[in-house]
Formats: structure tokens, sequence, C-alpha cells
């Protein structure tokens, strides 16, 4: 019976190199096939509950502006939230990168957290200028596009 050298696959990186006969070859061969796409697939669940997540904070953010618009709060709800859903952004190229979940997934979520620091950014150049500032709400636009494009 012919024998196969076992493949060095990602799984069983730290295993070492064995003779295996063909049926047992082509069984690990299954399970490492079966075990990436499980990694695969879980990476790509939590990614997308992420997003839906922020895409429900962005909505809760969205009402915060209006009640700091209308004087009802101030914008210091908005601020907080603001915050929060900025850093968790992060989590999401992290994901996508570790998860192996695409050349194309990965660099919309790294866009999406450069946006999201863009945002708080565009509040501090009202130092510069308040028409640069005025593109807050039009980046917030843009981050509610991206993010409903990966929660979907
Ligand atoms: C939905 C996505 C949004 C996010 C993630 C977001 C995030 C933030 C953050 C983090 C801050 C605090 C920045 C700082 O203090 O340096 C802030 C402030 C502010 N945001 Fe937003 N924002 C969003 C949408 C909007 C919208 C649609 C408006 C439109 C009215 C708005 C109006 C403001 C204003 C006026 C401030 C300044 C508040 C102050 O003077 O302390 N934001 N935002």
């Amino acid at each position: 019976m012919q024998t196969i050298t076992s493949p060095q696959t990602d799984i069983a990186q730290s295993a070492p190199a064995q003779t295996l006969t063909e049926p047992e070859a082509s069984a690990e061969l299954r399970v490492n096939v079966i075990a990436v796409r499980t990694r695969h697939t879980g990476a790509a669940r939590w990614h997308r509950g992420l997003a839906r997540v922020l895409l429900g904070g962005l909505a809760i953010q969205l009402f915060f502006a209006g009640l700091g618009v209308f004087g009802v709060t101030g914008f210091l709800p908005h601020a907080i939230l603001g915050s929060i859903i900025i850093l968790t952004s992060f989590a999401l190229p992290i994901l996508a990168w570790r998860g192996r979940l695409g050349s194309a997934l990965t660099r919309r979520s790294w866009l999406l957290a450069a946006l999201m620091i863009t945002q708080g950014l565009l509040i501090d150049a009202a130092r510069i200028s308040h028409v640069i500032t005025a593109l807050h709400p039009v980046n917030a636009m843009l981050l509610v596009l991206l993010t409903f494009s990966m929660a979907i």
C-alpha cells in the first residue's frame, strides 16, 4: 500500500510529519478540512453578529444625536456611546484577519475602523474648521452603509 507523508496544515502545525497509509491520509485531510471550515464559519458568524450589534448601536447613536440636537439630553450620551462603538468596531478587522475571512471582507472591516476613527477626529477638527466638522453626520451615513453591508 502506498504511504503518504502527512501535510503540515495550519491546524496541525505543531504535529510532527508522520508516514500514513493512503486511507489514513485521506481521513486526516477530511478532518483538517472540516476543522478549517468550522473555524471559518465560526469567525464569519461572530463577524456578522458583531456587525449587527454595531448597526444597532449606530441606530441608537443617531437617536442620541437627535436628543442632543433638540436639547433633550445634551451630547454626553452621544459622546459616550460613540466612543464605545468606535472601540468595539476594531474587533471586526481583527476577526476578519485572524479568522481568514477573505481579503475583501478584511479590507472593508479595516476601512470601517478607519472611518470610525475619522468620526471622532472630525469633531476635533472644529479647532481648524467647522466646515470639516460638518462632515461628521456625512461620515455617519458612510458608517451605517458600510456596517449594514457586513451585517446582512
Ligand atoms: C452614527 C454615527 C456616529 C458616531 C459613531 C458618532 C460619534 C461621536 C463621538 C465619538 C463624539 C465625541 C467626539 C469627541 O468628543 O471628541 C461625537 C460628538 C458629536 N456628534 Fe457624533 N457620531 C455619530 C453621528 C452623529 C450625527 C448623525 C450627528 C448629527 C447631529 C452627530 C453630532 C455630533 C455632535 C454635535 C458632537 C459634538 C458633541 C459635543 O460638543 O460634545 N453625530 N460623535
